[in-house]
């Protein structure tokens, strides 16, 4: 049969699912029914749905969970959290409820630059170029200003123009690098237009003064870098040590040993990518709910954890007489308007629990998150170990597997309350009681 096909997204999306369901399914039925029956009943819905990306045949869902009880800055929050893994909500909240009586997370915004640059060949001598650049310089800022008034009037738009010969590195390489303030944008769109515009004027001036040269100058491409070392965001918690637990021997172990495991976080490269994405847990789970691009901000932050040329923990801990302080700065360009802020009904209700934050807030609450997570998981791996939690949220996946009934469900989740769980032995458990009741 010809898997392959033509004209696909002109297909009715009844014809795509027959199309798919007839070609790649051994039950062509239960795939329909499959797709059908994550279609939401409110017609409207659904298409709003369909019409957020191309050839949309269903929707998958992601639990929507909360995380409440986050004292941060002084104030409480919710946090609403798109997440599948089992334990991570559980663990974010854990954390705020044991900052929250130990003066909660604080924040600071560092910077809130964002980057984007044109990229371009030119052949001729780099003096001509950088004399050609100061020319135009006022003509290139008046072009990206006329992209969007609004973003000027508002106080936002471009903030600085560079030339760079990036000849060493690349045969006839330049670029014009871009600083934009975006303000409650993420701002991709607005990046990309005023440099393609931008792009557009250099191209056509400077080929202009070079007509009767051999030389050219050539635009490669224009766009935003996700890299955004300057859109900065802190997340810090600190208590005295002696605040860590009751007794206070085991209060000093704890610090020293967390300590140890984010150090071990800087100069481990395996260790701090696992260490990394459990602070990615928490900021993706936020990012997703409040709509915002989590692809943009994983490949930014984990840029930013390799700028020293070595991969390494994006958080710190020390103890610094006798307070135990544990933070985080970390690159997030986040949005709250424009993109699916105001269509997505759920990330309008996300954003509301969150009192409608602006971007800066938003990146303050992420990091936080991001925080929140990584204090979780480091409590659990240098004290209990991190199975004893994770196959606890786990244990409904597995019973859910086999089909357990609320019964069944009841009576393994109470043998198990206190006991390490693994996988092959729940699934023993649940099979010698069928064969009891049988
Ligand atoms: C699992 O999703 C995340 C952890 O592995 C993070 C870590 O090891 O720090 C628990």
């Amino acid at each position: 049969m010809m898997k392959q096909i033509q004209g696909f997204s002109k297909l009715s999306k009844q014809d795509k699912i027959e199309w798919l369901a007839t070609h790649f399914f051994q039950n062509a039925d239960l795939a329909k029914q499959t797709l059908m029956q994550y279609w939401n009943s409110n017609q409207q819905l659904q298409q709003l749905h369909d019409e957020f990306t191309e050839n949309t045949i269903s929707n998958l869902y992601i639990p929507f969970g909360v995380a409440p009880n986050f004292l941060i800055d002084g104030h409480f929050y919710s946090l609403p959290m798109a997440i599948e893994e089992s334990s991570v909500v559980a663990a974010a909240s854990n954390a705020a409820k044991f900052w929250q009586s130990r003066g909660g997370f604080k924040t600071e915004i560092l910077g809130t630059e964002k980057v984007g640059q044109i990229h371009f060949t030119f052949n001729g001598q780099a003096d001509f170029l950088f004399s050609q650049f100061n020319a135009l310089r006022q003509s290139l800022i008046q072009t990206a200003n006329e992209v969007s008034a609004n973003m000027i009037k508002r106080g936002g738009g471009l903030t600085k123009i560079d030339l760079i010969d990036k000849t060493d590195a690349l045969e006839n390489y330049y670029q014009i690098h871009a600083c934009f303030e975006t303000l409650d944008a993420m701002g991709a769109n607005y990046i990309n237009s005023c440099l393609e515009a931008m792009a557009k004027l250099w191209e056509k001036e400077v080929n202009t003064a070079l007509a009767k040269s051999t030389h050219k100058l050539e635009v490669v491409m224009s766009i935003l870098s996700n890299y955004v070392p300057n859109c900065l965001v802190k997340a810090q918690v600190s208590c005295p040590v002696s605040a860590l637990a009751e007794d206070q021997d085991k209060a000093k172990q704890y610090a020293q040993k967390f300590v140890q495991a984010v150090q071990i976080a800087q100069v481990e490269p395996y260790r701090a990518v696992t260490h990394n994405k459990g602070i990615m847990n928490g900021i993706d789970a936020l990012v997703l709910a409040t709509g915002n691009d989590f692809r943009a901000v994983e490949a930014g932050v984990h840029a930013y954890a390799s700028r020293t040329g070595t991969y390494r923990s994006l958080s710190d801990a020390r103890i610094e007489n006798d307070e135990f302080i544990f933070e985080m700065s970390l690159p997030l360009a986040l949005g709250t308007v424009g993109g699916l802020t105001k269509l997505h009904p759920l990330v309008k209700l996300a954003l509301e629990m969150l009192g409608n934050p602006n971007a800066q807030e938003l990146m303050r609450i992420a990091a936080v998150c991001g925080l929140a997570q990584n204090f979780a998981a480091l409590n659990s791996l240098t004290t209990t170990g991190i199975q004893k939690g994770h196959m606890k949220m786990h244990l409904m996946n597995i019973l859910n597997q086999f089909q357990a009934t609320e019964e069944e469900k009841t009576t393994i989740a109470k043998m198990y309350e206190n006991k390490t769980i693994s996988h092959t032995e729940v699934v023993e458990t649940l099979n010698a009681m069928r064969d009891a009741a049988n």
